[in-house]
Order: C-alpha cells, then sequence, then structure tokens
C-alpha cells in the first residue's frame, strides 16, 4: 500500500526486487550491531525485512540508525539486495533480501516497554490486556483480526447473494431475554426508566419479519451480564439472520453453508457431506452435554440397569432415589493411581461425590469396590461394555444431570491428557429436538428463549416432554450457534408466556409490543444466531476469546486498558439521571 511514507509493505518485497529502490515504514524489532554494520528488523502488519546500514556507504543515515532503540517508529529509504548465501533466514518470507538504508526519519521514539512486540511471550493476561495496544501489535494477534476482517467480508457477501438485508437495530432497547442478567442504562429524560442493552436483537428481528422484510441479517454486538468463560465475554457479537416463510431444514441449510463458506475460504477445509446431527437426548446420553466434542471416543454409557439389585450401599442408594450410574470405558489405557487420584479431584470439582473405578488386568479386575458387587454384576458389566484386558472404566452415580456433567468433563479431560484429540480436526454436528422447557429447580424455564416454536403434536400435558423446533450448531465441544422457527401467533406466545408463568401484567408490560405485531400479519419465521467472536478462535486456533477481541473485558468483567467500568465524578451527571448512589464511593 503505497502512501506518502512507503512505496510498499515489508512483505511484499521480495527478489524480484532486487536493485529497486523502497521507501518502508514501520517499527524497530530487533536491533543488531555488529560493530560497524548496524541490523534492523523493520516490521510493519504484515512481516518483517532487515535493514542494514554501513558507516562506509552513508555515514549519515548511520549515524541517524545509531540512535534508533527497540519499537522506536522509522521511515527508511534503501535498495534491495541479495542476502550473502550464510545469512539467509528461512524462517521469514524475506529472508533471501535485505535493505540497504540510504536514508533513515525517526517518526518517533519508544520508552522501555513492559513486554517484548514477540509472538511467544508468557506475560501475565492482565498485563497484556492493560497494555492492549502494545499487545495488539504482536504479530500473531494482530493476525488474529485480519482474518476476523476476511470472515466478516465473506460473512456479507453470502448473505448479500441470497438477497439477504442488512439492518441495524438498537443498542439502547427493551429487555430480550436470553437467559443473562441485562446492562441497563438510566435514561436522562425519563427519570426512573432504563433502556436495557440488548441480549440478542431477537425480538426486533421477528418484527422485521411482521414487516416484510423476508431476509435479514446483521453482525451485531449483544450484551450479557453473565458469568465469563474462556469462550464468553460481556459484549460479543453475532452474526444474526432471520427468514420468513421457511421450516427448519431451510434455516439449517443456509447456516451449513455459510459455516462452510467460511471455514473452505479461511481453513481451506473440505466439506464432502452433511454435517452430522444428533437429538438433545442422544447427545446427553451419549456424551453428557449438548455441545459433544465428537473428535473423540470415551463415550458415556448408562449401566443403572447392571447393578439394578447391587449391595454396594453408594448405588443402591442412588438408584433408590432414582439417580442413574454411568460410566466412562478407557481401552488400553495407561492410567496410574496418580492420575485416578486427580482426576476423582476434578470430579469433585464438577459436583461428583466420588468417581469410582474398576481396572481390568491380566489376573482380574482390580478396584477399591470390587469387593461389593456380585459375580453376576461383574459379568454383566463385563458383557454391556465389552471389556478386555489393559481397559479401565470410571463410574459415576446420582442424579443423572449432576452425572451427565461431571462425566463430560471427565471425558474431556481423559480426552486431552490421553492426547485422543487431533487439534486439527473440526467435527461440526447439529443438535436438534431439543426439549422446549428443563425444569430448573421446580422453576420451569425455556432452553432456547420463549419465542421458539413447539413441535406440532405435542401433548400439553407434561411441560417437560414438549419438544421444540430448535437446533444449535456446535463445532469440537462449542456451540457455535443456535435458532429455532418462532411463534407468529398471539394466542400460542401468550401461552407459553403463562406456562413460564409470566404474568400478563408483566409480559404486556414486556412484551405487548410483540404480541400486537404476531396478530398483525406475521408470517411464519424463522433464523438463527452464531457467535461470530468463537467462530474466530476456532478459526485461529485461540484458547481464549478475548485473543480475538480487540480490546476485551477481563474474566472479571472489566477493561483494564481505559479502566471501565469507572466512577462517575461529576455529582451532576448523576443529579440529572436521578441517580443517587448508596454506598459510599470511598470505599469501593
Ligand atoms: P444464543 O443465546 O444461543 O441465541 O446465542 C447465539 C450464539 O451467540 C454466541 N454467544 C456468545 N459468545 C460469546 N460470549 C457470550 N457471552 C455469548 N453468548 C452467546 C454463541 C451462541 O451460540 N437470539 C438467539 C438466536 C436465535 O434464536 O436466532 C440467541 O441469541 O456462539
Ligand atoms: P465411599 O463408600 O464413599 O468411600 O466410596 C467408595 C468408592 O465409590 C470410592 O472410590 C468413591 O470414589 C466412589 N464413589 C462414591 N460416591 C460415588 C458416586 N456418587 N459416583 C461414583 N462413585 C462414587
Amino acid at each position: 500500500m503505497k502512501t506518502n511514507m512507503r512505496t510498499s509493505y515489508c512483505n511484499d518485497i521480495d527478489e524480484n526486487n532486487i536493485d529497486k529502490s523502497v521507501e518502508l515504514s514501520g517499527w524497530a524489532s530487533t536491533i543488531r550491531d555488529h560493530g560497524g554494520l548496524i541490523f534492523i528488523d523493520l516490521r510493519d502488519r504484515t512481516g518483517i525485512i532487515q535493514i542494514v546500514s554501513d558507516p562506509e556507504i552513508n555515514s549519515k543515515a548511520h549515524a541517524i540508525m545509531e540512535k534508533i532503540r527497540n519499537e522506536y517508529v522509522i521511515q527508511i529509504k534503501g535498495k534491495v539486495r541479495e542476502r550473502g548465501e550464510n545469512s539467509i533466514n528461512v524462517k521469514i518470507p524475506t529472508g533471501r533480501i535485505e535493505i540497504i538504508v540510504e536514508e533513515v526519519n525517526i517518526l518517533n521514539t519508544c520508552i522501555p516497554l513492559p513486554f517484548q512486540i514477540d509472538e511467544n511471550i508468557d506475560t501475565d493476561e492482565n498485563v497484556r490486556l492493560r497494555y492492549r495496544y502494545l499487545d495488539l501489535r504482536r504479530p500473531n494477534i494482530n493476525k488474529n483480526f485480519l482474518i476476523k476482517s476476511q470472515t466478516m467480508q465473506i460473512v456479507r457477501k453470502f448473505f448479500e447473494d441470497r438477497q439477504f438485508i442488512e439492518v441495524e437495530t438498537p443498542y439502547l432497547t427493551k429487555s430480550t431475554p436470553e437467559g443473562a442478567r441485562d446492562y441497563l442504562v438510566p435514561s436522562r429524560i425519563y427519570k426512573n426508566h432504563f433502556f436495557a442493552l440488548p441480549q440478542s436483537p431477537q425480538i426486533l428481528k421477528q418484527i422485521l419479519m411482521t414487516s416484510g422484510f423476508d431476509r435479514y441479517f446483521q453482525i451485531v454486538r449483544c450484551f450479557r451480564d453473565e458469568d465469563l468463560r474462556a469462550d464468553r465475554q460481556p459484549e460479543f457479537t453475532q452474526i444474526d439472520f432471520e427468514m420468513s416463510f421457511v421450516n427448519e431444514e431451510n434455516i439449517i441449510e443456509t447456516t451449513e453453508e455459510l459455516i462452510k463458506e467460511i471455514f473452505s475460504k479461511i481453513l481451506n477445509l473440505k466439506f464432502e457431506s452433511k454435517f452430522e446431527r444428533l437429538t438433545y437426548q442422544e447427545s446427553m446420553n451419549r456424551f453428557g452435554n449438548d455441545r459433544p466434542d465428537m473428535r473423540f471416543g470415551l463415550e458415556l454409557t448408562d449401566i443403572t440397569s447392571v447393578f439394578k439389585d447391587t449391595d454396594f450401599k453408594v448405588f443402591k442408594d442412588v438408584i433408590t432415589n432414582n439417580g442413574s450410574i454411568k460410566s466412562i470405558k478407557v481401552e488400553n489405557a495407561s492410567i496410574s493411581r496418580k492420575d485416578i487420584d486427580e482426576l476423582t479431584l476434578y470430579a469433585q470439582e464438577h459436583g461428583a461425590k466420588g468417581l469410582a473405578w474398576i481396572k481390568v488386568n491380566e489376573d482380574g479386575l482390580q478396584s477399591p469396590i470390587i469387593k461389593f458387587f456380585s459375580e453376576s454384576e461383574l459379568s454383566d458389566l463385563k458383557n454391556k461394555l465389552d471389556l478386555k484386558t489393559g481397559d479401565i472404566v470410571f463410574f459415576g452415580a446420582g442424579d443423572i444431570e449432576e452425572v451427565n456433567k461431571y462425566l463430560s468433563a471427565v471425558r474431556l479431560k481423559l480426552g486431552e491428557d490421553l492426547k485422543l484429540i487431533n487439534y486439527d480436526d473440526y467435527k461440526f454436528v447439529w443438535i436438534v429436538d431439543f426439549p422446549l422447557f428443563i425444569n430448573d429447580k421446580n422453576n420451569l424455564t425455556s432452553v432456547h428463549h420463549p419465542f421458539t416454536m413447539p413441535e406440532e403434536n405435542n401433548d400439553f400435558s407434561d411441560f417437560t416432554k414438549i419438544k421444540s423446533k430448535a437446533y444449535d450448531i456446535v463445532l469440537n465441544g462449542i456451540e457455535l450457534g443456535g435458532g429455532s422457527i418462532r411463534i407468529h401467533k398471539r394466542d400460542l406466545q401468550e401461552k407459553i408466556f403463562e406456562i413460564l408463568k409470566i404474568s400478563k401484567d408483566e409480559y404486556l408490560k414486556n412484551f405487548e409490543f410483540l404480541l400486537n405485531a404476531l396478530e398483525s400479519g406475521t408470517p411464519p419465521h424463522g433464523g438463527l444466531a452464531l457467535g461470530l467472536d468463537r467462530i474466530l478462535m476456532l478459526l485461529t486456533k485461540s484458547d481464549s476469546i478475548r485473543d480475538v477481541i480487540a480490546f476485551p473485558k477481563t474474566q472479571k468483567s472489566s477493561c483494564l486498558l481505559t479502566d471501565a467500568p469507572s466512577k462517575v465524578f461529576s455529582k451532576n451527571q448523576l443529579e440529572e439521571l436521578g441517580i443517587e448512589l448508596i454506598e459510599d464511593e470511598d470505599q469501593q
């Protein structure tokens, strides 16, 4: 990219430019003074190139080169020349050439930095986030944002080619329930009133269907005040879309095409078949969760029936209380007692009371609990799990939700520890046939959101058995996106609110505008939203979502760079908003 300060980027120069004159601008990355000659790796966004100054050739430029320190911003003019056979650097694309400096200009200096601008640093993440401007200057992090930008272009082109309209929806809006707490914004004009930042554009995109937009998409920020994890941020970006006159298959197909477009363009992946599908129930049975990592086996097996008459008190009590016993079999395992103890602790951190185990040795079964089981129980177990010498089985007993939760965590840990995961594998899977509601401590809540269409022919006598027209797309154990066909008629939507024990008063206060729209000619419609940042995490093989968000929040939801959230120093500002602080500011 030619500007008044450069003729090209560093990486655009190659052997074809030998003997040509170039002008480059960037940062002084590594500086080596070889008693006479000075070598500097000049870095810009595209990469690095070696520049050399020789006092014999140009003493004026050399005198300036001597003043350059790490991360100074410099502009140089010089000639491209071939490097000597012994000084070729095969690690970088420009490693066969260098620039012999004719003119150099220091554009800015740089103080000593808290960490090096280097690909591999093990600096504490808090330091990296406080000095995010330096962290983002690191080539590997910087590259993530190039890929993010390319992905957004692919998404826009994809939807434009299919006649979708990109529509913006407001950030200052009303609560949109997606299961998290809202971020609230006080209104100055309407005292005691608040906007909510959207947890998603869910309701408004449905309303666009009422308006006849037919196909909507948006790359949109969403805000959710919830506990953060490696793949969760309080503000994140969705690739959000909605379509009218469609069924589940149309939405699934559109999403699948989009994902294939992104992953084939960015990673060169080839897709020969459709993504696999699992029902929610099958996923829970086999993997213990609804976002299964399908890159390895170690599936869960329900073995409650084997122990239905057992004398082993732990299992007996669980079965009496309608609980379940599930197992994970590891074939040919090299797992020591120490590993088992560690794994048990890990299971306990995820809610287990214990993690019973049985090892199949050449001379028979080994386990601290073997003495509690009858011969017939052990032989049933052997048959059911097809046990062979070298295998080890772990057991979880308890409420099915609990067992699934900790055994799915144990499964993932075993997969990682035993190196069963191929990190170059991309295993997509659709989860379908979700229940409409879950019973959370005697509280019925929507599995997705309350606007999800139930399957036809559902028996409404047991709400927990109602299935929904919802679907999630999962990649390598991470939920990439979720969507559904929506309720498009007022009476059914009101019925769902009632089942969820939302009073008429409350649902009218929050959703009357939607209910009015639903009785004003809303067509059948459905859609889905993909987490853009999560997709980027997977595309760039980043461990944390924070590596693909330019200015992310910490695990504790603050921004270390800007120190947000911060106190409001002007009392005036608070008064205008009608806000009085309860806590003494100084005590915080
Ligand atoms: P859902 O709540 O499943 O659906 O969100 C869709 C996708 O958004 C991503 N996501 C997140 N990414 C980072 N940090 C978070 N805190 C976070 N929360 C969600 C996930 C998730 O799969 N309105 C519905 C979509 C629809 O029905 O059309 C919705 O928001 O990748
Ligand atoms: P205890 O009788 O509590 O000493 O447990 C005997 C064995 O069973 C130990 O190996 C425990 O780790 C295991 N255990 C205890 N409770 C459970 C449970 N709920 N699920 C699986 N294993 C358990």
